[in-house]
C-alpha cells in the first residue's frame, strides 16, 4: 500500500486490506510445499522434480558415444560462461566418463543430470599427500546441483607406505550445493565436504578412513553408507572426520536416517576439531560399528567441546553401552535444531523448497 493513499482509507478499505493479508497469510501457510520438505520427504525428489523446479529450458547434452554436444563433461563446463547466473542443465547421459571435473568458483547455477547413479559415472585413479590435488571431482561454484551421477577415485588401495595418501572421489568447496541420488566411491578420504551448506538425499558414499570429513555444514539424509575395509593399516578407520575448530564457526554433518553397514569395523567418526560436529539420528547401524563408536586418536586436546552425537539410532550397532563417555545420546530438544532443512538454510536455496 503506497503511503500516499494512507488518508484515503476508510474502514472498509481496511478490512478488505486485512482480509486481503489473511488470505496472503493463508496462501503461505498452505503452499508451504509440506511433501517435499526434504527431511521427511513423502515424495521422492527425481530428476523431473528438480527440472521443473530450477524451470530452464537451457540444457546441454553430453554423450560419450558422440550424440550430443560434447564428449566429455569438462568441455560442457567450459561452454558455459563465466559469471552464469541462469540455470543451466547440463545433461550426462549414460557412461564412464574418465576425466577430472571441475566446476570453477564463476559458474554457479548448472545442475548436472545423470542417467542414474548405475549408468552415469565420472571415474578418475588419482592418489596424493594432499586431498584436493586427487579429487575426481571439484565443485567451487554456488548454486551447484547434480542428480544420478556417480563420482569414482579409483586409486588402487593396499599399495604398501601409502596409507599417508589420499584419493578424493569429489571435493565440495562451495555453498549451497545439493546432490540427489548420487554415488561416492573411493577408500581414503572419499568425500571431502569441505565448507559451505550442502544438502545430500538418498546418496551412497563408500570408504574406510576418515572418508566424509571436512568443515562443511550439511545434511545427509537417507543415506547409504558402505564401509569397506582397508589392510593398509591395523586401526579402524571413521566414516567421519569433522573438523568444526571453533563455537563460533557454524559448520557441523547431521546424518538423518539412511544406514551404515559394509565390511570390517568402524569408528562413525573421529574428533579432527576441537568442536567436532557430527549428529547421526535415526540411523541404521550394523553390527560393522564399534561398540566405542566415536574415537579421539591422534586428536590432542580436550574432548569438553566435541559434539559427536546419536540420537533414537537402530540395528545392532546402535547398542551405546560401550561407548565412549564423551560420545552424546540426544534428548528430543537437543535434536531439534539439526532435524530442520533450517540448519543449512534450505528453504532460501534448495529448489524444491523455494
Ligand atoms: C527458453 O525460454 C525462454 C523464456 O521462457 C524463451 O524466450 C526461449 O525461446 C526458450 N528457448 C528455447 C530454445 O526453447
Ligand atoms: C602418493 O602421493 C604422492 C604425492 O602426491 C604421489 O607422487 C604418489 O604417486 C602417490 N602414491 C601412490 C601409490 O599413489
Ligand atoms: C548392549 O550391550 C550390553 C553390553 O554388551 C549388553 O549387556 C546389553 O544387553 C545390550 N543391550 C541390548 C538392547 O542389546
Ligand atoms: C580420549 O578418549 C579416551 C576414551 O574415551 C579417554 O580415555 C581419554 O581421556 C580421551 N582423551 C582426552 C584428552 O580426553
Amino acid at each position: 500500500m503506497p503511503s500516499s493513499s494512507y488518508s484515503s482509507w476508510n474502514a472498509s478499505t481496511l478490512m478488505g486490506a486485512i482480509h486481503a493479508s489473511i488470505a496472503i497469510i493463508f496462501v503461505i501457510l498452505y503452499s508451504v510445499p509440506s511433501h517435499v520438505h526434504g527431511l521427511d520427504a513423502e515424495k521422492v525428489i527425481d530428476s523431473p522434480l528438480l527440472t521443473e523446479k530450477i524451470g530452464t529450458n537451457r540444457t546441454i547434452k553430453v554423450d560419450i558415444n558422440g550424440k550430443g554436444e560434447f564428449k566429455s563433461v569438462q568441455a560442457a563446463i567450459d561452454s558455459v560462461p563465466e559469471g552464469n547466473s541462469k540455470w543451466v542443465i547440463i545433461h550426462v547421459r549414460k557412461g564412464v566418463y574418465r576425466e577430472k571435473v571441475h566446476i570453477p568458483k564463476n559458474k554457479p547455477y548448472i545442475f548436472m543430470r545423470g542417467n542414474g547413479r548405475g549408468r552415469t559415472a565420472i571415474v578418475w585413479s588419482q592418489s596424493s599427500e594432499d586431498n584436493i590435488e586427487s579429487a575426481t571431482f571439484k565443485v567451487e561454484a554456488p548454486h551447484f546441483i547434480a542428480f544420478g551421477v556417480s563420482f569414482k577415485n579409483e586409486a588402487p588401495t593396499g599399495v604398501a607406505y601409502t596409507s599417508q595418501n589420499q584419493s578424493v572421489a569429489a571435493f565440495v568447496g562451495a555453498d549451497k550445493v545439493a546432490f540427489y541420488h548420487c554415488a561416492f566411491y573411493s577408500t581414503h578420504n572419499t568425500l571431502f565436504d569441505y565448507k559451505g551448506r550442502h544438502y545430500y538425499d538418498n546418496c551412497y558414499i563408500q570408504g574406510s578412513i576418515d572418508f566424509i570429513f571436512g568443515r562443511g555444514r550439511s545434511i545427509f539424509h537417507s543415506c547409504e553408507i558402505f564401509v569397506i575395509d582397508d589392510k593398509r593399516v591395523k586401526i579402524h578407520g571413521s566414516v567421519t572426520g569433522q573438523n568444526r575448530e571453533s563455537a563460533k564457526e557454524k559448520s557441523g554433518f547431521v546424518f538423518v536416517k539412511g544406514k551404515v553397514y559394509g565390511i570390517g569395523g568402524v569408528y562413525l567418526g573421529r574428533a579432527r576439531g576441537a568442536y567436532s560436529t557430527v549428529v547421526f539420528a535415526k540411523t541404521y547401524f550394523s553390527m560393522t560399528i564399534v561398540p566405542e563408536g566415536w574415537t579421539n586418536w591422534s586428536y590432542v586436546g580436550s574432548t569438553e567441546n566435541l559434539y559427536l552425537a546419536e540420537y533414537k539410532c537402530h540395528g545392532p550397532g546402535s547398542n551405546a553401552t560401550g561407548r565412549v563417555h564423551w560420545a552424546k545420546q540426544l534428548n528430543d530438544e537437543e535434536v531439534g535444531p539439526f532435524m530442520s532443512i533450517d540448519f543449512i538454510d534450505g528453504t532460501q536455496w534448495l529448489p524444491v523448497w523455494l
